[in-house]
């Protein structure tokens, strides 16, 4: 049977207008200050729905620019495939939604769980169904509308999330460019560093888990950072091995954005010169399943993503979760 390779053809991206300052977030009553957020995580701002804003319509806005930009009608989609933790609901899946809202009639689709890493998962995911040839278009998104679920008295955590949507849409590569290879693994023994804790069957709603503010995202910010900054790197590193490629090989390093510093930790073990390392932290903070797809969105507008670029994704979340994806850049226009 012929092997496809999967090439990213479009990309498309949607964040809420409304920006919240670090200062903005003093102002609302969290302990800490402009300067304690930017040293010690790069963030500067992040975009937050007005309230009652469900993920399904960033994910929608997202769809529509990825759509548009390529000039493929969303019934021609095959599958979609939503990454997220933040769903309107826990059940129907997100995907369900955005197909409806889509209007994507002959699309089939599903959500994927693996929090930061859920994007690159994904990814993975929808490269298969091309490279069988059992699907010729499939959407990827990752949105979230992580300010549903933070805990605005856990000042360590609160300031690092923000809201929004991204996605890129798969088709059969015309060449050699495509995505290549990938290097996923999990460490479920990691759950209890980071996770919501009630909500699911373990902890169903109460009262209780209400006041206990149990609805919302705890996390060992330490552990995490460190296990971050090691899996960051190695994920790719293993993925360059297999692959007999070197790191100077890589063109651009597109990292899930948790934090500067872990980005900056992690691409400094990796040997890569900060020119190749994507950031857009600053703008938009941590949007959990949507930093890879806007990252990559702004090295298209930076110029810095090109035709035949070989490109490195990586992200570390909560499960322990762990991606890398290798893809050499396929191109198409951006304005
Ligand atoms: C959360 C994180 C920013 C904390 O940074 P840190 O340098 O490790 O800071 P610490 O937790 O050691 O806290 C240092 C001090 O700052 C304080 N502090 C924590 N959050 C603060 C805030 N928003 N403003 C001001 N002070 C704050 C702490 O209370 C502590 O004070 P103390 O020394 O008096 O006890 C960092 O650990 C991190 O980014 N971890 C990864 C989290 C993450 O990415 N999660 C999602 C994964 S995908």
């Amino acid at each position: 049977m012929k092997q496809w390779r999967a090439a990213i053809t479009s990309l498309g991206r949607y964040v809420p207008e409304r920006i919240v300052t670090n200062e903005d977030l003093r102002r609302m009553g969290v302990d800490t200050s402009d300067e304690w957020i930017r040293t010690r995580t790069g963030i500067e701002q992040r975009h937050v729905v007005e309230p009652g804003t469900p993920t399904s319509e960033l994910a929608l806005k997202a769809a529509r620019d990825c759509l548009d930009r390529r000039g493929v009608a969303a019934g021609e989609l095959d599958l979609i495939i939503v990454a997220t933790v933040t769903p309107d609901m826990l059940f129907p899946s997100t995907a369900c939604l955005l197909q409806d809202k889509l209007k994507a009639g002959k699309a089939w689709g599903f959500d994927i769980s693996a929090a930061c890493s859920g994007f690159l998962y994904a990814l993975t995911q929808g490269a298969q169904f091309i490279e069988t040839g059992a699907h010729r278009k499939v959407l990827v998104v990752g949105a979230e509308v992580m300010t549903t679920i933070l805990d605005f008295q856990d000042r360590a955590t609160c300031v690092l999330f923000g809201d929004g949507a991204g996605c890129v849409l798969l088709e059969p590569s015309p060449d050699e460019t495509g995505i290549l290879d990938f290097a996923h693994e999990v460490d479920g023994s990691g759950a209890c560093f980071l996770n919501m804790p009630a909500g699911g069957s373990l902890k169903p709603a109460t009262h209780e888990t209400v006041d206990q503010r149990l609805h919302c995202v705890r996390q060992d910010g330490g552990h995490v950072f460190k296990y971050a900054v090691r899996q960051m790197a190695e994920a790719p590193r293993r993925l360059l091995e297999r692959n007999k490629l070197t790191t100077e090989q890589i063109d651009v390093f597109v990292a899930h954005q948790a934090n500067a510093r872990i980005i900056d930790a992690a691409s400094e073990r990796l040997g890569l010169p900060a020119r190749k390392v994507v950031k857009n932290i600053h703008k938009y903070g941590n949007t959990t399943a949507a930093t890879i797809p806007l990252a990559l969105g702004t090295a298209l507008d930076e110029k810095r993503l090109r035709r035949n670029d070989l490109l490195m994704m990586a992200a570390v979340g909560a499960g322990f979760t762990v991606g890398a994806v290798l893809c050499r850049w396929t191109g198409f226009d951006w304005n």
